[in-house]
């Protein structure tokens, strides 16, 4: 059980000069960031129970038994969801599983696919090769109603049905939705779907260590018990109000300086690991939809927030670095790296007398990748860009609970810094609603009235 380690060293300017932060600025978010802190966790027991769900023991066995009941049966498992109802299932599969995972499935341990989208494109090819009736679905929808995952659970339902008949459907369906809220609860009830809740205070983007992300991570073997003891290592960590000392404080109050007072809106988390890609893509969502705000919590236009930007180490070194080192001063980094990979790869020894490849014989990747990173470091910091690095001594599921749980709180206090509220989305609603009113929902017409009286008038296309 290694703690992840958080090295900000080349934040600060005596590393990386005028865009960096100066040691007295960093401390005068000493107390708003405690203020923050408690704030934060004044609401676990009421609006923010997600800051609880590392606790949730009955929960777990919940899950595990659900998995051990259907363990063997299923050669996929296909999750139906989009958002916060699937970025972190797609982090915890890339994370945890082995990256060839789904191309030789050991035993017991099925594929796990994520449908985020509804590309119908992607949907078609899906059902010409993966096989629904040899396929358990996980349907996650909190609020029960959102269009897209509602057509796939239709779309893959009918399948199944066809396949499998009325009764016999039914096994091939689990249902992740809110205890009350929503159409696909009203479906659960109707159709005896076996279904899991998704509990009041738990919001999408903050949703990975619930239901929504632990029931496709036990289908397919993710030690969820792990997951949650790493988060609670890092709940614990966290509790004290020192600044210094609190990884999550940290990380919001250098985020919060960097954006406010070195202009450095936007905020690239750059995975120096394969397997940790897409925690950097579901931290991406947590940022933006969390902190992208028009209103201040006073309900005065601020329109507020960092962009957030993925980036995967070496593969965006021969594609972005470029921008970064010396492009506009506008960024900070954040590097995710991995001291002990679980696996090595060395290096053959060959054409002793080509200097440009010979002096590469003997090592090993796991060296080179190592090398590229700190020279990634290096570079930014000499360019006075401002960087720092989260690092996980392995990857496995504390190490993955941490980090989650860790960024969660990260920006949750951040939100309390920006001032604005980092638990709803009503631009996405915004979205969602003038798509209900397109598809000719009932009870959208005025909506719709207005979008086409809005849209018409001469067009302007070439
Ligand atoms: O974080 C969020 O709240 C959103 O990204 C939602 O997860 C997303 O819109 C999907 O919503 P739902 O789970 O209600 O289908």
């Amino acid at each position: 059980m290694h703690p992840i380690r958080f090295d900000y060293t080349n934040v600060m300017s005596p590393a990386v000069g005028v865009h960096g932060l100066g040691e007295k600025e960093l401390l005068s978010l000493a107390e708003p960031s405690a203020r923050a802190l408690a704030a934060v966790l004044a609401r676990r027991t009421k609006d923010l129970r997600w800051l609880d769900l590392p606790y949730q023991d009955a929960l777990r066995r919940e899950i595990l038994d659900y998995a051990a009941s259907v363990r063997g049966r299923f050669e996929n498992v296909c999750v139906l969801g989009i958002g916060g109802s699937a970025l972190g299932n797609t982090a915890l599969h890339s994370a945890l599983d082995d990256p060839y995972h789904d191309l030789a499935p050991k035993a017991g341990r099925p594929r796990l696919f994520v449908l985020d989208n509804i590309d119908p494109e992607w949907m078609a090819s899906f059902l010409a090769n993966v096989d629904p009736a040899k396929t358990v679905f996980n349907v996650v929808s909190k609020s029960g109603t959102t269009a897209e995952t509602m057509s796939q659970f239709l779309i893959l339902r009918a399948e199944l049905v066809r396949r499998l008949g009325e009764k016999g459907h039914r096994e091939n369906l689990v249902i992740t939705t809110d205890e009350s809220k929503g159409v696909l609860r009203e479906i659960v009830r109707r159709d005896g779907y076996r279904s899991f809740c998704v509990p009041d205070g738990v919001g999408g983007r903050f949703s990975v260590l619930s239901e929504v992300g632990l029931v496709s991570a036990a289908l397919v073997g993710i030690d969820i018990e792990a997951l949650h003891a790493g988060a609670a290592a890092m709940d614990q960590r966290c509790r004290t109000s020192k600044l210094l000392e609190n990884p999550a404080l940290l990380h919001a109050a250098l985020q919060y300086g960097l954006h406010t007072w070195r202009g450095l809106s936007m905020s690239v988390t750059f995975a120096y690991s394969h397997r940790l890609r897409n925690v950097a893509d579901w931290y991406a969502q947590l940022l933006a939809e969390s902190l992208g705000k028009k209103l201040s919590r006073a309900g005065q236009t601020v329109h507020r927030g960092p962009t957030p930007i993925r980036a995967v180490g070496v593969t965006d070194q021969h594609s972005q670095v470029q921008l970064y080192a010396e492009g506009p001063f506008d960024k900070w980094f954040t590097l995710l790296a991995v001291e002990e990979p679980t696996a090595e790869v060395t290096i053959p020894r060959a054409y002793p007398d080509l200097e440009a490849v010979a002096y590469l014989g003997g090592r090993t990747l796991g060296q080179l990748f190592h090398a590229e990173r700190e020279g990634t470091r290096i570079a930014l910091t000499e360019a006075g860009r401002p960087n720092a690095q989260f690092v996980l001594q392995r990857i496995d599921a504390h190490a993955v609970g941490q980090l989650i749980y860790l960024l969660e709180l990260s920006v949750a206090v951040m939100g309390e810094h920006y001032d604005v509220d980092a638990f709803d989305q009503p631009g996405v609603e915004a979205g969602k609603i003038a798509a209900y009113a397109l598809m000719g929902r009932a009870g959208y017409e005025q909506r719709r009235a207005e979008i086409e009286a809005r849209t018409r008038g001469p067009k302007r296309i070439l």
